[in-house]
């Protein structure tokens, strides 16, 4: 039996304004996919993009926006049962490959992941991208181990928290990058961060700046740099690694327009001002940049399992939820987080 939903759909992308709220009939699930109820959805700066039409992976034509969802599962496709591990009533996270801004959907059994103990829905919505991501840039990527330095930043956004939580279980250390002094108290004061080691991004003297972080930490240099801002701050930062030194670039939030559709002329002269390396230059520096986006990993779901235990094994509280909308307020989301003032995760809740 079809079931009724909710979604938010974009005819095509291109304006947030495109966002219509619909009802639907969603069909049963297929073989090897369960239906999840969902209770909560995690927003993402790639949803953004996604709607602005500033996002590859983002399906061409129609769409439904979102990459993961919290809920409980009330359905499975047939054969599917006996297949797995889940039953129906399981409390489970799933990544959605689009599709998650919806009250009801089908996941492939492969992208569902129970979720902890005590965890809200919102708190497990806030997870798995976020989560996922922070933990590929530091451990696969970065390298990283106990005692080095990383600089974070837009530490205090939904990556950068989930970050600093890894940073500290692997008993290495941070200097944490933010765009304003709210977010900077919020990491001192809950965070517990040696506020010499939070710094306010100010692009007119940023390499000044990470030189007062790294005196103040004692160091000569940052073992790898988190980064998903690029502009400005990139070059700084990368002539302050160490030698065998990586930096991990996931995203270009400096490129995020600030209005309901995008700005192509100043997209144009910001691509063309990006930063740009000399590679001869990194032989003998002995640096390297490595990229990343974690789309990837949707065709790697053999991976996702592996990746979970992982991320269980750094946690040590579940994700900040900074902002709770109810669903029918989703483009009031989008516009919050990228108003570029938000802390932790901004979530949906569905039911
Ligand atoms: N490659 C991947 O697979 C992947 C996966 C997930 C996320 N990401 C990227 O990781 C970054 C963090 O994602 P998130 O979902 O956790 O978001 P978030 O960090 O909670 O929010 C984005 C942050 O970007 C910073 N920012 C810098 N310039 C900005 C601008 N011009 N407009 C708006 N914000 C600006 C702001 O923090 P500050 O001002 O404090 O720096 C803002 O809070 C995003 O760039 C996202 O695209 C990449």
């Amino acid at each position: 039996m079809s079931t009724l939903r909710r979604v938010w759909r974009l005819e095509r992308a291109g304006s947030l304004e495109r966002l219509k709220l619909q009802v639907e009939s969603l069909p049963e699930p297929a073989p090897g996919a369960a239906r999840v109820r969902v209770e909560a959805i995690g927003v993402n700066f790639a949803d953004i993009f996604a709607c602005l039409g500033l996002y590859s992976a983002t399906p061409a034509g129609a769409f439904v926006p979102g990459l993961e969802v919290a809920g409980v599962i009330d359905a499975f496709g047939p054969g599917t049962e006996a297949q797995t591990d889940f039953r129906v009533g399981d409390r489970v996270v799933g990544l959605t490959r689009f599709g998650g801004y919806a009250t009801s959907v089908n996941v492939g059994i492969e992208y569902l992941h129970r979720i902890p103990d005590r965890w809200s829905a919102a708190q497990a919505a806030a997870w798995p991208v976020q989560g996922l991501t922070a933990w590929y840039a530091l451990l696969p990527l970065g390298a990283l181990e106990a005692g080095k330095i990383v600089l974070v930043q837009s530490a205090a956004g939904g990556v950068g928290l989930q970050a600093l939580e890894m940073i500290e279980a692997c008993r290495a250390r941070v200097v944490a990058v933010v765009g304003n002094d709210d977010k900077r108290r919020f990491l001192i004061e809950q965070r517990a961060i040696d506020p010499a080691l939070v710094l306010v991004r100010d692009p007119r003297r940023f390499g000044a700046q990470l030189d007062d972080a790294l005196r103040a930490a004692a160091v000569d240099g940052f073992d790898c740099v988190l980064d998903a801002v690029l502009g400005g701050s990139f070059r700084p930062a990368f002539d302050r690694l160490r030698p065998q030194g990586r930096y991990v670039l996931f995203g270009a939030a400096e490129f995020m327009p600030h209005s309901s559709r995008p700005n192509y002329l100043a997209l144009a002269w910001r691509y063309l001002r990006r930063p740009r390396l000399d590679p001869l230059a990194m032989i003998s520096a002995n640096r390297g940049v490595l990229g990343f986006n974690l789309i990837w990993l949707w065709e790697h779901a053999e991976r996702l399992r592996s990746a979970y235990l992982e991320l269980e094994r750094l946690l040590r509280r579940p994700p900040h939820v900074g902002a709770l909308l109810p669903f029918d307020r989703a483009p009031e989301a989008l516009r919050l987080l990228q108003s570029g003032a938000t802390v932790g995760k901004v979530v949906l809740e569905a039911s």
